[in-house]
């Protein structure tokens, strides 16, 4: 399965998930390829690589926007699981990847040289760019965090309208359409009105206005910030975190929702 991570807001705890989702997916035997999309290289810094010191080359994005026969460089990590990393160069590979006439040229990457791994996540950038255009039509389905806030909440209808002009974009090349797997509430804390003002309205309102299952909120919690400064998963460094028992909830319902054939 390749996933992409997508929201187009910022600060929604797209890498967070990716990364807690990677590693959950990881302990439970899968084989998983994280892939840092975003020229911030949050992602592999996360995972305790040092994405913005590496030189171009040593990103998974280089030989992907480059156009060459290579497989993309990965790297393995300390958690049982590999990254393809981004860093600065990402901006100048976009104009790259744009002035190729290939607009699936991600997904012709993936299918040839990734095939090994169970899961491919794709943490997306917090804008529409050319690499989110490429990932949406290189991935298989789609996870959109979204959190409880007004502010996220209401921009998701734009989310949506990326969505639909990617699964248009998918048509006119006759791939399937994105399985959109759901919306994962994020930074939720229940005992705040608001939030759970907000989760009943991605629920009960907007969700469904789309047709997207919702899944269990993740809750918001410091742990999950200082794992990101400690630069491993959650679950590493702050096994009884409730949030990482809602990332393992998550990684549970996404499962089943794939053996299902969903
Ligand atoms: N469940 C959570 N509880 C507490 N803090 C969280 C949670 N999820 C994410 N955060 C924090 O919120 C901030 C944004 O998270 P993250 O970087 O994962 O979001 P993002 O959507 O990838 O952001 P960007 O759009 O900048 O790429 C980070 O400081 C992160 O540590
Ligand atoms: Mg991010």
């Amino acid at each position: 399965m390749r996933l992409a991570v997508f929201n187009q807001s910022g600060g929604v705890g797209k890498t967070s998930l990716t990364r807690d989702l990677g590693y959950e997916l990881a302990t439970r035997g899968r084989r998983v390829l994280l892939v840092d999309a975003d020229p911030q290289g949050t992602l592999g810094s996360f995972l305790g690589l040092e994405p913005p010191a590496r030189p171009r080359a040593d990103t998974f994005w280089a030989t992907v926007c480059d156009g060459g026969d290579a497989p993309p460089v990965t790297h393995p990590t300390a958690f049982g699981l590999t990254a393809g990393l981004a860093n600065r160069f990402l901006i100048g590979d976009e104009l790259a990847l744009m002035q190729q006439s290939d607009p699936a040229r991600l997904l012709a990457v993936v299918e040839t040289h990734l095939t090994d791994y169970d899961w491919v996540l794709f943490d997306c950038p917090p804008k529409i760019s050319e690499i989110t255009l490429q990932i949406l039509l290189a991935a298989d389905a789609l996870l959109a965090p979204v959190q409880t806030e007004a502010k996220s909440v209401e921009s998701f209808a734009e989310a949506q309208l990326e969505i639909g002009k990617a699964q248009r974009r998918r048509k006119n090349m006759r791939l399937a359409p994105l399985r959109v797997l759901g919306v994962v509430p994020t930074l939720y804390n229940p005992r705040l009105v608001l939030h759970r003002h907000h989760y009943e309205e991605l629920a009960r309102r907007v969700c469904p206005s789309f047709g997207y299952p919702v899944f269990a909120p993740i809750r918001d919690y410091v742990a999950v910030s200082e794992a990101g400064t400690r630069r491993q998963p959650l679950q590493r460094y702050a096994p009884k975190c409730p949030a990482a028992a809602d990332v393992a909830a998550l990684a549970t319902a996404i499962l089943d929702g794939a053996s299902a054939g969903q």
